[in-house]
C-alpha cells in the first residue's frame, strides 16, 4: 500500500485505555498538533499474550495509523514497545515506508530514570509481557550500568482498569499485595517506574501502599517532553505533522462502550469511532 505523503495527525496507539494517560500529557505539552488515538480495546489486555501476537496486533495498528496518513506513531504501550517496537523499526518500516517513524515509551523513561534515582535501586511495575521481556533491565543496563532494577509483574492491574474497578476494594487488595512483593525485593528502592500506561489510573492506591519517600514515576510527562524534543530535533518530521489542535479517537471495540471511560481519562467528552484493523 502507498501511504499519503500529505501532512497528517500524530498517531498514538495503545492496547486499550492506558495510552490516553500518555496522550493527555502529550497534548498538554504539544497542544498545537492534531492526533489520532487508536485503542485496540476489543483485544486488550495484551499483557499476557505471546510475543508473536503482540507483534502481529501492533503491526496491524501501525499500518492502520499509516493508512490514516500518520507519519509519526507513538506506541503509548509498554507491552507493545517491549515486544514489537524493535522488529517494526528494524524490519517492517523499510518495506512499509522508510520515511515514517514509530517511537515507544520505554526508551524515554529509561533515559530519565538516571536523573531521578539517588540510591540507584529502581523498581518497575509492568505487565507480565513487559517484565518477561526484560526490556527495562536491558535498556537501563545499557544507559545506566550502575542502576539495579527490581521488577514485578502485576497481571491484575490492567483488567481492573479496563473493567472500571480501579477505585474499588479489589484494586486495594491487588495493589497492596503487588507493592509489598516489589518492596520486599529490596528495601533501598527509591523510585518505582509505572511501566504500563494503564497504571496511572491506579496512582492513588499505589501511593497509599508505597513507603513515603519512594518516588512513583508516571511516563506521561516524560514521553511528552521527549516527543517535544524529538520534533525539535527532526524538523523534516515536524513539518509532516498537521497543526489544528484536534484529536480523533478510534477503537476496535464498540464506540459506545469506549467513549464514556475515555472521557474520564482525558477530562473532556470523547466521541470515538469504531474501526477494524
Ligand atoms: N497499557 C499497556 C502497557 O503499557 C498494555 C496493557 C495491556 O494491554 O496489558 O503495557
Amino acid at each position: 500500500m502507498i501511504y499519503s505523503s500529505q501532512p497528517a495527525p500524530i498517531g498514538v496507539f495503545d492496547s486499550g485505555f492506558g495510552g490516553l494517560s500518555i496522550l493527555r500529557e502529550i497534548r498538554k505539552v504539544l497542544p498545537q498538533y492534531d492526533y489520532i488515538f487508536l485503542g485496540d480495546n476489543a483485544r486488550a489486555p495484551y499483557g499476557n499474550r505471546s510475543f508473536q501476537l503482540v507483534y502481529d496486533f501492533t503491526l496491524q495498528a501501525v499500518k492502520y495509523l499509516f493508512s490514516q496518513g500518520c507519519h509519526l506513531v507513538i506506541l503509548a504501550c509498554n507491552t507493545a514497545s517491549a515486544k514489537a517496537l524493535r522488529s517494526i523499526q528494524q524490519r517492517d518500516l523499510n518495506s512499509l515506508d522508510p520515511n515514517r517513524r514509530v517511537l515507544g515509551v520505554i526508551r524515554p523513561t529509561v533515559e530519565e530514570i538516571g536523573n531521578i534515582t539517588k540510591s540507584r535501586k529502581v523498581g518497575v511495575f509492568g505487565t507480565p509481557g513487559t517484565v518477561q521481556s526484560l526490556s527495562y533491565d536491558i535498556e537501563i543496563a545499557k544507559l545506566h550500568p550502575d542502576i539495579k532494577v527490581y521488577s514485578h509483574a502485576c497481571p491484575m492491574w490492567v483488567p481492573l482498569v479496563e473493567n472500571r474497578e480501579s477505585d474499588g476494594p479489589g484494586a486495594d487488595y491487588f495493589v497492596e499485595k503487588d507493592v509489598k512483593a516489589l518492596m520486599s525485593q529490596c528495601g533501598d528502592i527509591d523510585s518505582i517506574i509505572l511501566g504500563c500506561t494503564h497504571y496511572p489510573l491506579l496512582y492513588d492506591k499505589i501511593r497509599k501502599y508505597t513507603p513515603e519517600g519512594v518516588k512513583i514515576i508516571e511516563q506521561g510527562p516524560i514521553v511528552a517532553a521527549s516527543l517535544k524534543d524529538y520534533l525539535r530535533r527532526h524538523p523534516e518530521m515536524e513539518t509532516r505533522c498537521t497543526q489544528g489542535g484536534t484529536c480523533q479517537y478510534c477503537t476496535t471495540e464498540d464506540a459506545s462502550r469506549f467513549s464514556p471511560l475515555a472521557s474520564i481519562f482525558v477530562n473532556h467528552t470523547v466521541e470515538a469511532q469504531h474501526v477494524t484493523l
